[in-house]
């Protein structure tokens, strides 16, 4: 279904109660509700948004388009959390009602800046030409209300009105901001901004990289310091799928090397994907309680259709994981605090053969599963899991290329305008080790410790709950161990 621009910029303010109740209902009867994401209560989630740790409590926000499953006025909406495992809503909390965020209180991010928490977004505006007009807006946080300030009036010349989503951060007596932009050559890069009062902001020119021509646009910056490497991630829009990387719509990836905080120049090893599944955009990390770099990403994708679409609301956001730089690479791993999710527990042993075998009683649609190779012998090996008579979700591991496969064909409703049925990835060890977190409608897999992750929404049907192994030729021995999360 079509929507027009009238039903995208209606107000939740403006739609009454009875409206809103119906929404709300249609979501929660969905087949695919998530028991442990973050999800929205109605209509369209997307980017996670202004994270940060202030006196005990994490504030995590989301884009959110209240009305349907459509990228329409966007808020933020506001959830806390003492340990990122339980978390309490506070609805929504920037609310487009200026002028400078009329068409949407686009990303961003947060900061405690004078004890207190400031987030700072892109305000999109359209004039009456229907042009965009970008405003970065400081928005201070007090007891779920905000007063807001701009600080960037539209694009810095030299680029486009694309040109958003602000990450904030603190370093030796300053204030920085690293901005996504478009040149007016049409390609995508990375603009700074500095401050030494969180009042004026001085352009300082582009993030510098070895990437000159890399995509359109690039999408939600980030940037920290992280076991002595800096770090920079981005979604980079255009750029052409090759082999087995790059084959979502739009691209989420890091680099990782060294960056001149008098030049902004950077010297970096290669752009490389964070997540290789199917549904991963626009992530944003911050520092957690422990000193630790926290990422949340979108599960989802712009421009793709997903099957809750009929029901009226999409999307959800990741797991958090916990980031590293282990020899020059990031590793990803899953919040140690999410343990305290983990109920009932079984374990299993024994040799996979060319045979499917059942684990039974091994069932279910919610769930951690760690699976530990012990030794493999086989030519390629498969875990399904969400099986049923028609419907399995394959992971499939084979060994000689260490190419590790996701394998959505018969996993049973599908996202549309999505590139073929497989993500594959090739490991750097040998794969001893699978981290697998299972929610109703999605899949979040760690190989070998947070080395690689795949990350993919799922929608099979509430039956498919079995969980099998087999190998295409020579024997493996697993171990099983699977956690309970209802
Ligand atoms: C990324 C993005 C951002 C923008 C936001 C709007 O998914 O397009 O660039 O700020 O979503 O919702």
């Amino acid at each position: 279904v079509e929507w027009t621009k009238e039903e995208r910029y209606k107000r939740l303010e403006e739609i009454p109660a009875e409206q809103y109740q119906a929404l709300l209902e249609e979501t929660t009867q969905s087949k695919w509700r998530q028991h442990f994401h973050i999800q929205p209560p109605t209509g369209l989630l997307n980017d996670p948004n202004g994270f940060v740790y202030h006196e005990g409590l994490y504030h995590l926000f989301y884009q959110w388009f209240p009305l349907g499953p459509v990228h329409g006025l966007k808020y933020w909406y506001h959830v806390t959390s003492s340990d990122l495992v339980s978390f309490e809503s506070h609805g929504p909390v920037i609310i487009p009602d200026t002028k400078y965020d009329s068409h949407g209180a686009y990303s961003g991010s947060g900061i405690v800046q004078d004890n207190r928490v400031k987030l700072v977004y892109t305000g999109n505006h359209r004039d009456s030409d229907w042009q965009r007009i970008p405003y970065q807006i400081v928005a201070a946080l007090e007891s779920d209300k905000v007063t807001k300030k701009t600080i960037i009036e539209g694009p810095a010349p030299g680029y486009t009105s694309h040109f958003r989503d602000p990450k904030v951060w603190y370093e030796n007596g300053y204030y920085y901001i690293v901005i996504g932009a478009q040149r007016t050559n049409s390609t995508g890069t990375i603009v700074i901004y500095e401050s030494d009062d969180f009042n004026d902001w001085r352009f300082k020119g582009e993030l510098g990289t070895e990437y000159n021509e890399f995509g359109y646009m690039w999408e939600c910056p980030d940037y920290f310091e992280l076991d002595g490497q800096d770090v920079v991630l981005f979604c980079p829009q255009g750029i052409e799928k090759s082999g087995d990387q790059f084959n979502n719509t739009y691209q989420s990836g890091y680099l990782i090397g060294d960056l001149d905080k008098e030049t902004f120049r950077m010297e970096h090893g290669e752009f490389t994907e964070l997540d290789n599944g199917f549904d991963f955009y626009a992530p944003q990390t911050t520092l957690g309680a422990n000193g630790e770099r926290i990422l949340f990403g979108w599960m989802g994708l712009p421009d793709t259709d997903y099957p809750t679409d009929a029901e009226n609301w999409a999307h959800c956001l990741t797991i958090p994981r916990v980031l590293s730089v282990e020899n020059g690479r990031l590793r990803q791993r899953p919040l140690p605090a999410l343990e305290k999710m983990r109920g009932a527990v079984e374990t299993a042993e024994g040799y996979a053969m060319k045979h499917n075998i059942k684990l039974h009683p091994y069932e279910g649609s919610c769930y951690e599963l760690i699976v530990d190779v012990l030794e493999n012998e086989s030519t390629e090996f498969y875990i399904e899991l969400r099986v049923s008579k028609k419907e399995s979700t394959r992971l499939i591991y084979n060994r000689a290329d260490k190419r590790f496969t996701l394998d959505r064909f018969d996993s049973g409703a599908l996202s549309e305008k999505v590139e073929g049925f497989t993500r594959s990835v090739v490991l750097e060890e040998d794969l001893t080790k699978l981290q697998i977190f299972v929610d109703e409608s999605s899949i979040e897999i760690f190989l070998n410790n947070g080395e690689k992750v795949m990350t993919s929404r799922i929608f099979p049907r509430k039956d498919a709950t079995g969980i099998r192994t087999s190998t295409e030729s020579g024997q493996v021995y697993f171990k099983f161990t699977k956690y309970d999360l209802t």
